[in-house]
C-alpha cells in the first residue's frame, strides 16, 4: 500500500478522535495527521493509545488561522484531508451563532484554499442531514442526495453554508471532493451536552434528565464506528464531486432514547424532566443511505446492539466523562437548563 499523508481535523473531538483511532490503526503505512485546535469539545486523553505511534502526529492550531494553515499544507503537502473541526452543537449556536460563522464557514474555506495550493488527491468534508432542515413524522419520507438545502438553526446554516463552499471549489477550481452528510451519531467519548452521554452520565448520577418540548422529535442514530467505516470508504472510492448520505434507518424519538438508557441502568423513568421546548426544533431527521450501500457500505451496528456497547463504555469509563462535567460544563449546563 502506497504510503500517504491524511490531514484530518478536529481530530480530538467526537467523531474525528475514533477516526484518528481506526485510521492510525487500520493503516499502519499512512501518516495521520490530527490538526485542532482543542476548544472545550476537544480533548486529547482519548488517543494515549496511539500517540507514540509513528503515523500518528498531533498539531494545535486554528483551521480558520491562514498563517498557519497555508504553511502547513506547504511544508507537509498531504495527500488526502478529512475535515471534521467544526461547531458542532445546536443548543451553543442558538446562543452564539458568530463562533459558528467563523470555525465552520470561514475555516472551511481556508482549508479548502490550502489544499488547492497544494493539488491534493481528496478533501472529504464531514457534514450533516441537519443541512436538509426537518422531515415530518410520515414514515416513509427521507433525506436523499437530491433533498433541497434548508437548514433551521444557526449550527445547520454555518454546516450548509461550508458545504456550499465544497461544492464550489470543486465546480470552480476541479477540487478533488465528497460531502458526507450523516445522521445523529452516538458511541465512546461522545461529548456530554448531546442528548445520549448526557443522558447516560446524569442518570449515573441518578440526576434528572431534561427532555425538550414532548420528545417526540425523531432523531435517526448510527454508531461512530459505522461512520468512520463510511468515510473510510468515501475516501478512497467516492466519486469526486459527490455527496454521500450516511445512515442506518434507526428512527427512535427522543423519548424512546431516554427510556431505553434509564431501562437498562435498571432506573426510574421519574429521572425525565419535560422542559421548554429548543427553538426551531427540528421535528424529524431520517437518511436514505441508498447512494453510499451501491459503493459498498453496511452498518455493523442496529441502535439495540449499539446503544448496549455505549452505555458500557460509558460504564467501564466514568473518569473520563466525570472529569469533563465537574468542570466548566457546569456553568454551561446551569445557563443552558436554568438550573
Ligand atoms: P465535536 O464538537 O465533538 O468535535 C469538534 C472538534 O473540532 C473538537 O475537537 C474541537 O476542538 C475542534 N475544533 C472546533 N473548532 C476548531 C477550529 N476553529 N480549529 C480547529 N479545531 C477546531 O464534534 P463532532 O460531534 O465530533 O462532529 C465532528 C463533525 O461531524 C462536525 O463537522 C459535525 O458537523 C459533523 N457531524 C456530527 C454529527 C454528530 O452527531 N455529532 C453528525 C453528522 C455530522
Ligand atoms: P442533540 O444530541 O443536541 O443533537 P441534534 O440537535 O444535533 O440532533 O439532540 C438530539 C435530540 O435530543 C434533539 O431533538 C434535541 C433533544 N435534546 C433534549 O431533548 N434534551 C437535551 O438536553 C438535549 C441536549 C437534546
Amino acid at each position: 500500500m502506497t504510503r500517504k499523508k491524511v490531514f484530518v481535523t478536529g481530530g480530538a473531538g467526537f467523531i474525528g478522535g475514533n477516526f484518528v483511532q481506526y485510521m492510525v490503526n487500520k493503516y499502519p503505512r499512512y501518516d495521520i495527521y490530527n490538526l485542532d485546535l482543542l476548544t472545550y469539545a476537544g480533548d486529547l486523553t482519548k488517543h494515549r493509545d496511539i500517540e507514540t505511534k509513528d503515523n500518528y502526529h498531533f498539531i494545535k492550531a486554528d483551521i480558520a488561522d491562514r498563517e498557519a494553515i497555508v504553511p502547513l499544507f506547504e511544508k507537509e503537502k498531504f495527500d488526502y484531508v478529512v475535515h471534521f473541526a467544526a461547531e458542532s452543537h445546536v443548543d451553543r449556536s442558538i446562543t452564539d451563532p458568530g463562533i459558528f460563522v467563523r470555525a465552520n464557514v470561514l475555516g472551511t474555506q481556508v482549508l479548502l484554499d490550502a489544499a488547492k495550493h497544494v493539488c491534493i488527491d481528496k478533501f472529504v468534508h464531514v457534514s450533516t442531514d441537519e443541512v436538509y432542515g426537518e422531515l415530518d413524522f410520515d414514515p416513509t419520507t427521507f433525506f436523499t442526495e437530491e433533498t433541497s438545502l434548508q437548514p433551521n438553526s444557526p449550527y445547520s446554516a454555518s454546516k450548509a453554508s461550508s458545504d456550499l463552499l465544497v461544492r464550489a471549489y470543486h465546480e470552480t477550481y476541479g477540487l478533488p471532493i465528497n460531502i458526507t452528510r450523516c445522521s445523529n451519531n452516538y458511541g465512546p467519548y461522545h461529548f456530554p451536552e448531546k442528548l445520549i452521554p448526557l443522558t447516560i452520565s446524569r442518570v449515573l448520577n441518578n440526576q434528572k434528565v431534561p427532555v425538550y418540548g414532548d420528545g417526540k422529535n425523531i432523531r435517526d442514530w448510527l454508531h461512530v464506528i459505522d461512520h468512520c467505516a463510511a468515510i473510510d470508504l468515501v475516501l478512497h472510492e467516492g466519486v469526486s464531486g459527490e455527496v454521500y448520505n450516511v445512515g442506518g434507518h434507526n428512527e427512535r424519538t427522543n423519548l424512546e432514547v431516554v427510556r431505553t438508557i434509564i431501562n437498562t441502568l435498571n432506573k426510574s423513568q421519574d429521572l425525565i424532566k419535560f422542559v421548554g421546548d429548543r427553538l426551531g426544533h427540528d421535528k424529524r431527521y431520517a437518511i436514505d443511505p441508498t447512494k453510499l450501500e451501491k459503493l459498498g457500505w453496511r452498518p455493523t451496528y442496529t441502535f439495540d446492539t449499539g446503544i448496549e456497547q455505549t452505555i458500557q463504555w460509558y460504564l467501564d469509563n466514568k473518569e473520563w466523562w466525570e472529569q469533563i462535567i465537574s468542570g466548566e460544563y457546569q456553568s454551561y449546563f446551569e445557563k443552558q437548563y436554568s438550573v
